[in-house]
Parts: C-alpha cells; sequence; structure tokens
C-alpha cells in the first residue's frame, strides 16, 4: 500500500491508473477506523481494481470548534488496518493540501439539505461536500462507498454529484453494530462504561418500532420512539423524524410516495451524539 500526503501525487497515480484502464474505488472516511469503515474498504476491495481511501478530518464540516479538536487521530493505526485490507493507496493529506485557499463555494443542496443534521448542524452538509466534490475531482472514481449510518450524507451526497455532474455510482452500504446492536461510531469511545451500557437500547427501541409500525401511523410511532428512549435518564433524544427515504422530507404515511419510510434519530448521552435509523417496510 502507498500513503500518498500531496495531491500532485494522488493525481499522477490516478492518472496511471486509468491508463491501464483499471476502476477505481474510493472510500472517503475521517480515519479513527473501525469494523463500519472497514465493511466499506471490503465492498471497495471487491468491485474494484484500485482501492483508494482517503483519511482526513475535514474541518470545513464541523460546525463547532470542540467537536474538531477532540475528534480521534489514529493514522498509523488506520493506516495498517486498510493495509491488511489490500487497499492500494491511503490519501492522507494536509489541511493545506486539501484546502490550499479556503473554500467560500457554497452548494444549493437543496430540501435534502434542510433537514435533520441539516437544521441541526448549519454548514456541516456544505462541509461535506466541499470535501467529497474535491475528492471526486482528484480520484475520478469509478465508484464511492458510503455507510448508511449517516442516512442523509447519502442524499446529499447524489444532490451534490447531479449539481456537479459527476459520472459515477454511489455504493450505499449498509450499517454495521456491535455485537449488542450499537451502531459502530468513532465517537463510541467517548461514552463512559454505564453510558456504553445504556446505548444499545437505542437500536432496541428503533427495532421494535417496526411491530409498533404494523399498527400505528407514523406520528404516533414516532412518538413512541422518542418516549421510550428518553425514559432512560442517560438519554435525551434531539430529534427522531420518519422520512423520505429518497427526499428525507417528513412522511404521513408508510407508503412514503413509494420509496419507503427511514426513522433518523440523534440521541445526546452526556455530550456525546449519536446518530441511527431504521428503515420501515413500505405498505
Ligand atoms: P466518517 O464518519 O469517518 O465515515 C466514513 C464513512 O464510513 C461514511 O460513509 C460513514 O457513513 C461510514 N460509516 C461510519 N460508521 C459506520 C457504520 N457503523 N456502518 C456503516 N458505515 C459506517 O462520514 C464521514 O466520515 C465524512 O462526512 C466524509 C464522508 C468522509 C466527508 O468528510
Amino acid at each position: 500500500m502507498e500513503i500518498i500526503r500531496t495531491v500532485a501525487q494522488l493525481r499522477k497515480a490516478v492518472e496511471t491508473a486509468k491508463l491501464n484502464q483499471k476502476k477505481i474505488g474510493l472510500v472517503p472516511t475521517m480515519g479513527a477506523l473501525h469494523e463500519g469503515h472497514m465493511s466499506l474498504v471490503q465492498s471497495a476491495c471487491a468491485d474494484n481494481d484500485v482501492v483508494i481511501v482517503s483519511v482526513f478530518v475535514n474541518p470545513t464540516q464541523f460546525n463547532n470548534a470542540n467537536d474538531l479538536q477532540t475528534y480521534p487521530r489514529t493514522e498509523e493505526a488506520d493506516c495498517e488496518k486498510l493495509r491488511q485490507a489490500g487497499v492500494h493507496i491511503a490519501f492522507v493529506p494536509s489541511v493545506e493540501e486539501v484546502y490550499p485557499e479556503p473554500d467560500t463555494r457554497i452548494f444549493n443542496l437543496g430540501p435534502v439539505a434542510e433537514v435533520m443534521e441539516g437544521a441541526m448542524r448549519p454548514g456541516h452538509f456544505n462541509g461535506v461536500a466541499q470535501v467529497v466534490s474535491r475528492l471526486f475531482e482528484m480520484v475520478r472514481p469509478d465508484r464511492a462507498y458510503f455507510g448508511e449510518k449517516d442516512f442523509q450524507q447519502i442524499a446529499v451526497i447524489r444532490r451534490m454529484v447531479e449539481l456537479e455532474g459527476f459520472n459515477l455510482e454511489i455504493v450505499p452500504c449498509p450499517i454495521v453494530r456491535a455485537d449488542d446492536g450499537l451502531a459502530l461510531s468513532s465517537r463510541n469511545v467517548r461514552l463512559s462504561e454505564h453510558q456504553r451500557d445504556v446505548a444499545p437500547n437505542i437500536h432496541r427501541i428503533l427495532k421494535e418500532s417496526l411491530k409498533w409500525a404494523e399498527t400505528l401511523g407514523v406520528e404516533e410511532t414516532a412518538t413512541r420512539v422518542a418516549d421510550a428512549i428518553n425514559q432512560f435518564p442517560e438519554m435525551e433524544v434531539e430529534y427522531y423524524k420518519i422520512v423520505d427515504q429518497k427526499t428525507m422530507q417528513p412522511v404521513t404515511d408508510w407508503y412514503a410516495d413509494g420509496h419507503g419510510a427511514v426513522g433518523c434519530i440523534t440521541v445526546y448521552l452526556g455530550d456525546v451524539r449519536l446518530i441511527d435509523n431504521i428503515k420501515y417496510p413500505i405498505k
């Protein structure tokens, strides 16, 4: 595996791969890699000739300076995991390399980016669009891999791809969970032992809500989920929204214009903010 730190070197490697008609898979990450990230890497390795994984904590998508500062950084361990997985190139650039000048672009991301994470974290998705569009422009991948843990992020990236006219396949990958159901996240290491014991109740209750949805409407189900999680004194639901899987807009029935509904949640455990989601079957 080659570790590349400059855009010029990355472009050179991409050029060589393209000349040799290799299919390129890209997995964008912010490092602190766990099994969730590695499942994206494994899919990319199965589908492509050359796999490039970017490890870059993107400052423009953090709307909270403390979150950026405390974001875990484990470059050496990350590169070792990527090497063992058979990745060809780890792209590990500095902030100056990705942003030689401040990125002032404002993307017209529209309604998909205005709700939920977009409403709670102003500027977050614009920052994601900035960095991912730069990576797509540098790597020109045939396929790019994103996790459904960040369900809304995938919808936003599809919108950015449409706006910028990139020609590539976005490959969504299922959420990877710990044995007790908690969605793997780089932020889980910040949970206390007790908080970590309570956290799996998020997924347990979301799963239980699949049963409630058989008889209840969307609004009642959403309220019941939020109430059940808020029963735990350690947890506070920031939002639970049941939305259309494509448009991210609130739905009133489970059919959701034929796209199906997804319930997206964020929960605070102390100052740790966890996100998760669950898809409801169309009916
Ligand atoms: P990061 O949080 O590092 O996540 C990188 C990718 O891994 C994302 O597509 C995310 O959805 C996926 N992922 C994280 N945990 C997962 C899990 N438990 N199961 C499945 N997939 C999981 O998301 C970002 O970085 C950034 O916003 C980025 C896209 C890299 C742009 O900076």
